[in-house]
């Protein structure tokens, strides 16, 4: 989810070896309700989801990838009951995929 981390990371990549897949697989699972969820932990759980996979996409946006993989959730289009600071991420993964 650093931005500023993850590019000088892909810096380092040898050219003679590019990169052609990208797996967004990071995700921090701190469930509340609606009513329960803080900002704060709501910021935490999107961060890892829809801030990570977004870095990503910006960062390598420009690359010829075979594949951009992301976990996403069903979750995120019907809800699961307790998971009011998980599901938006879902709904940002599914619509950064179809974007
Ligand atoms: N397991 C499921 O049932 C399920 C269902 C639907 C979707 N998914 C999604 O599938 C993916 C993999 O699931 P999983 O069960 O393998 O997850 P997991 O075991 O909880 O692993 C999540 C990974 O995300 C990393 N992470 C946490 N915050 C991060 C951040 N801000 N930036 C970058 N990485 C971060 C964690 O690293 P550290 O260990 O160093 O903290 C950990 O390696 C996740 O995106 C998850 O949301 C899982």
């Amino acid at each position: 989810a650093d931005e500023e981390a993850l590019r000088a990371l892909l810096d380092t990549l040898p050219g003679g070896a590019p990169l052609r897949t990208v797996v967004h697989a990071g995700g921090v699972l701190d469930d509340a309700t609606i009513g329960t969820a803080s900002g704060e932990r709501v910021r935490r759980v999107l961060r890892a989801r829809a801030g990570a996979a977004l870095a990503l996409h910006r960062a390598t946006a420009a690359l010829d990838l075979d594949a951009f993989v992301l976990f996403s959730s069903l979750g995120g289009t019907l809800g699961t009951a307790g998971q009011a600071t998980y599901a938006p991420g879902h709904a940002v993964l599914d619509a950064l995929a179809t974007a």
